[in-house]
């Protein structure tokens, strides 16, 4: 434990902005969300306080409180309200059950990330990045974001149910993009109360997860448990059949559900960012360029180059620091908690943010520069664990994460080893902190062929 960190623990409120007008602060958070988190851990330290009406949001920034949070104390806490809330669309799937009922799932799925399984979801990974640019002209102006999506889906459905979903592709992709959308609004206290007006976007919210649960519904006959070719859904199957009272037919939809849409979405995003960034820093996009010819020599790569491609693998390692997909994770005390020298009621909402610790400069000097170098082994050790977590950490742990790392490096070697990327002038490729970091309006680019 820093020797800087306070070990007794008192009642006071931790130190953060106090505004004359009530609302201010929550007025403050939505229009930015990351200005206003960093705003008030630089200003107020490594344990701050948000006050929002009647309800106080606690900011933990050290790394130290957030192993507390993800690792030690884990149990103390439950899901934040955000994702308590996607409960609706994703049920009870992996990324929402909270308690036993977790676990046993988690312990169920775990087998379908197993090493063994990467071998063959790098196949597909690399024949669908194979497939994407076949559609790709020397000289065309394209929505980076928009293919990194379409990539993404169609891996995901491929990889994990077998499935082509190249013609359902665009639809669901802007099904998703609705779900983001409404999401986005889950700071708002008031979010969970607007899902039940007969609003707009509560139609659209509808409309979309009417389509997503239909297609997920296409998808889960498609195989049988006989079937099961090493894909997600195939052990799923399997699972299911031997033990039917964790895994019922609702539990499936809820899982494939999840699973469709984490193994995708966060994954797009990655790859949107680390493309704009290596095509701000042409020396950067050079030396992964320069090692994917050396690794793979023009043919598309697979598995066993991985161990070889360091310089694409610290390229987005660097962008995970920079763009975390997942920008904060919220948690809810279940009891009373003693976090950062304060107790904090039951209840009381705790924040971590990737986007926040991750551009600390104590940990990451001069820290908006783009350096794949701070990923060099020796530079990692240096810095403490927590101080960086675009996956989480502790028994919620991504499970996809060595999928996202398998899919986001061959990937990024693939595009790189045919590819030139530039970005277009005047745009401005700010992040929008929704559920995930998208780029806001997308993320035009001209390409050419290498
Ligand atoms: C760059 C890509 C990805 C990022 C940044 C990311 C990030 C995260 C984070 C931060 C969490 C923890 C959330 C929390 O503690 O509240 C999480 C959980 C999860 N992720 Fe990912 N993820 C990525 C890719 C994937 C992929 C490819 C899958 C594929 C299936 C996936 C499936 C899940 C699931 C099911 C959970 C819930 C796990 C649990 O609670 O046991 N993610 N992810």
């Amino acid at each position: 434990m820093n020797p800087t960190l306070t070990p007794t623990y008192t009642n006071r409120l931790p130190p953060g902005p106090r505004p004359a007008l009530p609302g201010a602060n929550l007025l403050r958070l939505q229009r930015d969300p990351l200005g206003f988190l960093t705003h008030m851990a630089r200003q107020y330290g490594d344990f701050s306080c948000l006050q929002i009406g009647s309800r106080r949001i606690y900011l933990a920034n050290h790394p130290d409180y957030i192993e507390s949070v993800l690792v030690s104390q884990s149990s103390a806490f439950q899901k934040g309200p955000a994702l308590q809330r996607a409960r609706l669309l994703l049920g009870d799937g992996l990324l929402t059950s909270e308690g036993e009922l977790h676990l046993r799932q988690r312990r169920l799925i775990q087998p379908a990330f197993h090493r063994q399984q990467m071998e063959g979801y790098a196949r597909v990974m690399a024949d669908q990045a194979a497939r994407q640019m076949a559609g790709w002209q020397d000289g065309a102006i394209l929505d980076i974001a928009a293919e990194m999506t379409q990539l993404t889906l169609r891996t995901a459905g491929q990889a994990f149910f077998g499935a082509d979903l190249a013609e359902q592709g665009s639809e669901l992709s802007q099904a998703v993009s609705d779900l983001v959308e409404l999401f986005g609004q889950s700071l708002n206290p008031l979010s969970g109360l607007l899902l039940h007006l007969p609003l707009p976007q509560t139609r659209r919210f509808e409309r979309a997860r009417a389509r997503l649960n239909r297609a997920v519904s296409g998808l889960l006959p498609a195989q049988r448990p006989g079937d099961a070719d090493g894909s997600l859904l195939g052990l799923l199957l399997q699972a299911s059949q031997q033990a039917p009272e964790v895994l019922d037919a609702q539990a499936l939809h809820d899982h494939a559900l999840t699973l469709l849409l984490a193994g995708h979405e966060t994954t797009a995003n990655a790859l949107t960012w680390a493309l704009y960034l290596l095509a701000l820093h042409p020396n950067e996009a050079g030396r992964v360029r320069d090692e994917v010819r050396l690794v793979c020599g023009g043919r598309l790569p697979c598995a066993a180059d991985l161990p070889r491609l360091v310089e694409t693998r610290q390229a987005l390692s660097e962008t995970l620091r920079l763009y975390p997909p997942a920008w904060a994770i919220g948690r809810q005390a279940r009891q009373q908690v003693f976090l950062g020298g304060y107790s904090l009621p039951q209840g009381s909402l705790v924040l971590l943010s990737q986007w926040v610790t991750q551009r600390d400069p104590r940990y990451y000097p001069d820290p908006e520069r783009f350096d794949p170098s701070r990923w060099t082994p020796q530079a990692a050790a240096s810095r403490p664990r927590y101080a960086y977590f675009p996956f989480g950490g502790g028994s919620r742990q991504c499970i996809g994460e060595s999928f996202a790392w398998t899919e986001g490096v061959l990937v990024l070697a693939a595009l790189l080893g045919s590819w030139e990327f530039h970005l277009l002038p005047g745009q401005s490729h700010t992040p929008q902190p929704s559920i995930t970091l998208r780029p806001q309006g997308g993320m035009k680019m001209l390409l050419h062929r290498l």
